[in-house]
């Protein structure tokens, strides 16, 4: 398989079904699940994806993260493990970036992992808990038969402060040759072209896809032409409506309306009288009638020129 390049990085709460396929629309050639916990996945309780995307798991139990693994295998395109997320809740259990703190349980856990599954695995990790341990994280990794590893460039304990170091990627490729993704404050064409150039496979959005799912299509045109691409408002109204509707479609209109909420600043930012909007969007609970706004916010801003800010939240 060709590494893809432009990927959706796993997010929690938002790339679920309905964000992973308009991403894919606007050309991310991969796209992750959120995390999934493997104990849920033994229980059954997990929404597995049904598309074609790489399935991240957590957890700290090196057998249950091996079988769960086993177990979602067949629906994934590649199985990703969780070494990276620093929030309290996910490593008060010992599991996301908490493996960071001890390799001995990481490395037993790709070995049970690696060990039962016939797809690939990669591995999500920051570059140490509260040190730059990338080297000797990576080596552990590669021993272990891990076939990609994806980075984001900051320590457990920097949480999102700081910016994401990106000589990583120049160090990792001087020593290894595992593919490598990167992640970490991707937000423009010329990040990703800066993160390739440094030796980086493929790369991450994250925070810079939500609300501007295009940048896939954007970041593609300018490393193949040069290109600037910014869609208009017809495009953007077609997206946040498909985007709506297929929240709706995977979760009910209710639920719906309740989870776009954190996409109303995202997909508005820098509009015309985006404020006012918000503030009635926001309030709406009924689906007919935030599709209904939608539709007639972005139809009235069509004489607006495209916003050029990156999406930040
Ligand atoms: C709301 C949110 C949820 C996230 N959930 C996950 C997750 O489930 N698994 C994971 O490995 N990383 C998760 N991340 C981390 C991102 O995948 C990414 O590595 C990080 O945001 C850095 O990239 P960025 O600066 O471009 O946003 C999450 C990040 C955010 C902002």
């Amino acid at each position: 398989m060709k590494l893809p390049e432009l990927s959706l990085a796993p997010m929690a709460g938002y790339s679920d079904a309905a964000f992973r396929e308009i991403c894919r629309q606007w050309g991310a050639e991969m796209t992750y699940s959120e995390m999934i916990a493997a104990r849920a996945v033994l229980m059954g309780t997990a929404k597995l994806p049904e598309d074609a995307c790489v399935i991240q798991l957590f957890g700290a139990d090196p057998s249950e993260l091996a079988e769960a693994a086993e177990l979602v295998e067949r629906r994934a395109v590649w199985i990703n493990l969780n070494a990276g997320c620093p929030v309290k809740k996910v490593v008060k259990k010992g599991a996301g970036a908490a493996l960071l703190k001890d390799l001995r349980r990481l490395r037993m856990i790709v070995r049970e992992m690696r060990k039962r599954i016939k797809k690939a695995l990669s591995v999500k990790i920051r570059i140490g808990w509260e040190k730059d341990e990338t080297e000797r994280i990576v080596a552990l990794l590669v021993e272990e038969g891990v076939d990609l590893v994806e980075v984001h460039g900051r320590t457990a304990t920097q949480m999102y402060s700081g910016g994401a170091k990106r000589d990583v990627f120049e160090r990792i490729r001087r020593t290894f040759e595992i593919p490598v993704f990167a992640s970490g404050d991707i937000y423009t064409p010329e990040d990703v072209e800066e993160l390739l150039n440094k030796g980086a496979n493929g790369v991450l959005f994250a925070r810079g896809a939500v609300g501007k799912p295009w940048i896939f299509k954007a970041t593609r045109l300018w490393l193949e032409n040069r290109e600037r691409y910014n869609p208009f408002f017809d495009e953007r109204r077609a997206t946040v409506l498909k985007h709506l509707r297929l929240l709706a479609e995977e979760k009910g209109e209710r639920k719906a309306v309740l989870e776009f909420r954190k996409f109303i600043a995202p997909y508005t930012r820098g509009m015309r009288d985006a404020k006012e909007f918000r503030k009635l969007a926001m309030k709406l609970e009924d689906f007919e009638r935030l599709y209904r706004i939608f539709d007639e916010f972005f139809s009235s801003s069509f004489l607006d020129p495209p916003g050029l800010q990156a999406s930040r939240f």
